[in-house]
């Protein structure tokens, strides 16, 4: 893998500025987000105004800790346009999220919001290694969805050439790659794994391809898929975080030079960390749920917004800001199996570590009177043939998922292709239990 690290004059300022430099920032821009969501909000006036608390009463950081939550209901509840900050004709841009259930989630963006949302994408790809000048596969999807206008956005504050080719159509993905050399590619690490079986399946050498960096977010991945990646492709594989609520991608990003977790954007999102039951703020260090409050937003700031993404905080590294470690998974998609906690992302890890399976994955839940079982629905590694050994590595993750994660699981070893693909977001559970028991 090629060497991408900075070189001196590649960073911003603020990204070597001080803890000290950071927070004084914070505070101002803090500060100025409160009164304007408090003065252009109704609904942030009227929870401000329930709590007893007003934008004036943030003396310190932790002084935030007074003030309301922002739920994903809050914003359901004032659909479609209830949250914005902003008469709607200075709005220049407008996303949504899908949501599974009930209404999308709406967003908006000022040309200030926007040029911001351009920098901070473009500190993240350049957090990965890619300059001015380099050629950019975009395979996020364009549309409502952020990623791929968002991804876009940044490279063209940047400076890359993007080629624009969003989800899908598989087979043509793999022919510009191996027809415009691109050094970087940007999609979910699901969809980057579908690639790798067309590469496959075409007869060509996924390493001899031009790709020096991949930035995958948008799902949760692993460290042990990124080393799966980061071989397949032979290139380094960062990791992009973000959501459509507090901006899209590009509120935090790994550095491609330490890979060590990711740094947030902290001059424009300002993180914390809670516990899930309480809504205590706790300590960095501590696992719990990420916050966010946005610092420069115009047309949407968002007070407190509850990601239900668990992670922890912890200092910074190749830059000053705070890292965040990898998203270890929503508690929305935590499975509670016979009394212990799953996550995905701890089922995909054992299955990296057995080599005659490949690494895609669902989970099915099904229910046998009082108990809850869980099929990992997987597949055999690309030519293995014995079925002596594709039974031995079901067992062999059966036994990984008993040894660490402490569940017994079925585990259901399907052939090549079998296992539905993602062309964006990796569907990984199918709850079939009955609803409301
Ligand atoms: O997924 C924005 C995005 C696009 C991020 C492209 C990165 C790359 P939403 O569709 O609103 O926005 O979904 C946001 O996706 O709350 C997390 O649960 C999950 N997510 C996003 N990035 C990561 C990541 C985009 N790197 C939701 N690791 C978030 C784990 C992630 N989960």
């Amino acid at each position: 893998m090629r060497d991408l690290s900075p070189r001196p004059g590649d960073l911003e300022a603020i990204e070597t500025a001080s803890r000290d430099e950071i927070a004084a920032l914070q505070l101002t821009r803090l500060r100025a987000t409160l009164h304007h969501a408090y003065a252009n909000v109704p609904h942030t006036r009227a929870a401000f105004d329930a709590a007893g608390v007003h934008p004036d009463d943030l003396a310190t950081l932790a002084d935030l800790a007074k003030f309301p939550f922002t739920t994903k209901q809050d914003l359901r509840a004032n659909y479609p346009f209830g949250m914005f900050a902003v008469p709607r004709d200075q709005v220049r841009r407008i996303h949504a999220s899908s949501g599974t259930t009930g209404q999308p989630t709406v967003v908006g963006y000022t040309e200030n919001d926007l040029r911001n949302w351009g920098q901070v994408v473009a500190r993240s790809l350049r957090a990965a290694g890619l300059r001015r000048g380099d050629l950019l596969h975009n395979a996020y999807g364009y549309g409502l969805f952020t990623g791929g206008l968002g991804i876009h956005l940044g490279a063209d504050t940047l400076g890359l050439s993007t080629v624009p080719i969003s989800g899908g159509m598989t087979p043509r993905q793999v022919r510009l790659i191996e027809d415009f050399k691109p050094d970087g590619i940007t999609v979910t690490p699901s969809y980057a794994l579908s690639i790798l079986d067309e590469f496959k399946a075409q007869g060509l050498d996924p390493r001899a391809c031009s790709l020096k960096v991949g930035i995958f977010g948008a799902e949760p991945w692993t460290n042990a898929m990124r080393r799966e990646i980061e071989d397949a492709f032979d290139m380094h594989a960062v990791d992009i975080y973000g959501l459509s609520e507090v901006m899209g991608p590009g509120v935090a990003n790994e550095c491609v030079e330490t890979k060590d977790g990711l740094h947030i954007w902290e001059d424009h999102f300002y993180p914390e960390i809670i516990d899930p039951v309480t809504g205590a703020v706790l300590p960095d260090g501590q696992m719990g749920e990420l916050v966010f409050t946005s610092l420069t937003k115009e047309a949407f700031p968002v007070v407190r917004y509850r990601t239900r993404d668990l992670t922890r905080l912890l200092p910074g590294t190749a830059r000053t800001m705070r890292r965040m470690e990898k998203i270890t998974g929503r508690s929305d998609d935590m499975i509670i199996l016979r009394g212990v906690n799953v996550f995905p992302t701890q089922i995909e890890e054992q299955l990296m570590q057995v080599a005659d399976l490949a690494p895609h994955f669902q989970i099915e839940l099904t229910r046998k009177g009082r108990m809850d079982e869980m099929r990992v629905l997987t597949e055999v590694a690309v030519g293995v043939f014995d079925p002596d050994r594709r039974a031995a590595a079901g067992k062999a993750l059966e036994s990984r998922v008993k040894q660490t994660v402490g569940i017994s699981v079925k585990v259901e070893v399907r052939d090549s292709g079998a296992v539905e693909r993602s062309q964006g977001k990796a569907v990984r559970l199918i709850d079939k239990r009955p609803k409301d028991a």
